[in-house]
């Protein structure tokens, strides 16, 4: 059989002539696969997080049989399987305590099964970093196909957009200024087809940087959902994966130092989430590819804000593709960007976004007219964030860019939901909302708390903005002054944890501050105290149990630690 020949991992399965040669092939044949497709051509895993509890996926089943149409025109046979889907606005407590079991599951789907390389498709939050975390660390050849953005949402004639119009909205209703049944119409308007959140929420941040960094065909990131166009994208994935199979470049060959470095001023030009760091860190780590927080500031804080979207600034995703995608606004930060990094259409970065145009330059800025100055992602450091602590200026009131106030601290979110609208909280407007309880092993899962509601009576009065902090993290379409991510987190034992109400905080972003302005020793005093009386949540079984007793904080990407690294795609034993 010419298999014996093929230089493919499958082969050393399907190419056999013994017993376990037949166990492997008849079963196949089950699914009425004819003789010759076990010839040694390269099996392409589909890897698919369709579920119907994960909207923005919904779709995905139809666009892996596009894959499996240019996997066959080229050549290779395609194997679709799926993998656990996280739907961000259904798991509870939140979708990121799963990220990294999907990101077991899909590593140990690729290693254990007969496969030679890989299309992921995913789009909701956690379901693109969530399996290329697992695929680093198997290391075969990757592409990724997103879901792509869903259309714009429709609401009183003009264009509303995921997420960040929900907490406008929310808000208004709060403060009065919006009507119950305006509220409910809205709801209808916003998601009108399958896709990602059409803001630049996490979903198209991610999809973006892992076009930034070469992982998927130009113009992934931004085709809408329902658009023919991505059926076509799909169609040439499958065609390119066998071609990256055949010439075996691997995703380690993909995803260097210089494409993270790449999708890191991605982040800034296109106003992406802070949830992207957290991803980029763990998938780094699997690599084993150095990475630090202060990489993110480094790299991003001298770009400027290209692409005017929403939560940052006014369009949507569905602009954003009519303008020019993801290849225009690179245009516009070129000389920032490693040009010469690969990616798997064949060409290199710089090629791809030379050939890139502009069609509308109120969506896609031009580089000396950019919608902010000031982008990317801040890191803080003091004494309230010993190991760091994020903010996305582009979100943020620039007149809170500096600001003391006086501490509102809230133990638990349902501390925080129990008292913020209480008429008598006594907070102001120069108050600072401190919230703990919410980071990695807190919640557990670190859930998108952190752009905390305003009190009722300060939004009566018309403020939109506060300085807010926690160990949270925020959703990619949420604004404001929120400072994320504070590790260690308070479960830890980090500072914020002994942060009382009445203390005193300065926040200073030019300068990257952020400090508690009480005495080392009073800190360390209120830190032993918390140390003799803390008691740690009582997980017993199941996964929390194993995510709480190995969750790095989030300046490490929230891996387990026993998942960084990779052990490569070899099995000795068979299985029968
Ligand atoms: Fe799925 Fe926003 S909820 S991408």
């Amino acid at each position: 059989m010419s298999s014996q020949k093929s230089r493919f991992r499958s082969a050393r399965i399907y190419g056999r002539t013994d017993r376990d040669g037949f166990i492997h092939r008849s079963w196949m044949k089950s699914e009425g696969l004819p003789a010759n497709v076990f010839d040694g051509r390269p099996v392409i895993g589909i890897c698919n997080t369709w579920s119907e509890l994960t909207p923005c996926n919904y779709h995905l089943r139809d666009l892996a049989e596009h894959v499996k149409r240019g996997v066959w025109e080229a050549g290779g046979l395609p194997l679709e399987f799926p993998a656990m889907s996280l739907g961000e606005t259904q798991m509870r407590p939140t979708a990121m305590l799963f990220r990294n079991l999907l990101a077991m599951e899909v590593e140990e789907s690729i290693r254990g099964n007969p496969i030679d390389a890989v299309v992921l498709l995913g789009g909701c939050d956690k379901t693109t970093p969530g399996p290329l975390m697992g695929a680093a660390s198997v290391d075969l050849p990757t592409i990724v196909v997103s879901s792509g953005p869903m259309l714009n949402g429709k609401f009183r004639g003009g264009d509303i957009g995921s997420g960040t119009d929900v907490w406008k909205f929310s808000e208004a209703v709060r403060a009065g200024e919006m009507l119950p049944k305006d509220f409910a119409a809205a709801e209808s308007g916003m998601s009108r087809s399958p896709g990602t959140c059409m803001t630049m929420g996490t979903a198209s941040t991610f999809a973006c940087l892992v076009e930034a960094m070469g992982l998927s065909l130009p113009y992934n990131a931004t085709i809408p959902a329902v658009d023919a166009r991505r059926r076509v994208l799909a169609h040439e994935t499958g065609r390119m994966i066998v071609e990256m199979a055949h010439k075996d470049i691997r995703l380690s060959h993909i995803i260097t130092r210089k494409a993270l470095e790449n999708a890191i001023c991605t982040i800034a030009a296109i106003g992406g989430s802070t949830n992207a760091v957290i991803h980029l860190l763990a998938i780094a780590g699997r690599l084993g590819i150095p990475l630090q927080l202060k990489d993110f500031d480094r790299l991003s804080s001298e770009i400027p804000l290209i692409v005017d979207l929403q939560p940052s600034g006014r369009f949507l995703m569905e602009d954003f593709h009519y303008a020019g995608g993801l290849p225009a606004a690179l245009h516009q930060v070129a000389d920032k960007l490693s040009l010469d990094a690969p990616t798997v259409s064949g060409q290199t970065l710089g090629e791809v976004i030379a050939q890139a145009e502009c069609f509308n330059d109120e969506v896609i800025r031009d580089a000396t007219k950019p919608a902010r100055e000031h982008s990317g992602i801040w890191v803080l450091n003091g004494n309230l964030c010993p190991n760091g602590a994020i903010m996305k200026p582009s979100a943020a009131q620039t007149s809170l860019y500096r600001h003391r106030g006086r501490a509102v601290v809230f133990e638990t979110i349902e501390d925080f939901k129990a008292r913020i609208d209480d008429p008598t909280l006594d907070v102001d407007d120069s108050s600072v909302l401190v919230l703990k309880g919410c980071g990695p092993k807190g919640y557990p899962g670190m859930p998108e708390v952190g752009n905390m509601p305003l009190p009722r009576k300060i939004l009566a009065r018309g403020v939109k903005d506060m300085v807010r902090i926690s160990d949270a993290r925020m959703s990619g379409t949420a604004f404001g002054t929120v400072i994320l991510h504070v590790a260690p987190e308070s479960e830890a034992g980090g500072p914020l944890a002994i942060v009382k109400t009445g203390d005193e905080i300065l926040f200073d972003g030019h300068a990257r501050k952020l400090e508690l302005l009480i005495s080392d020793a009073e800190i360390e005093a209120r830190l032993e105290n918390w140390r003799n009386t803390h008691t740690p949540p009582k997980w017993n079984r199941g996964y929390y149990r194993l995510y709480y007793d190995h969750v790095l904080q989030a300046d490490r990407g929230c891996d387990l630690d026993f998942l960084v690294g990779a052990s490569g795609s070899n099995v000795e034993r068979e299985s029968h």
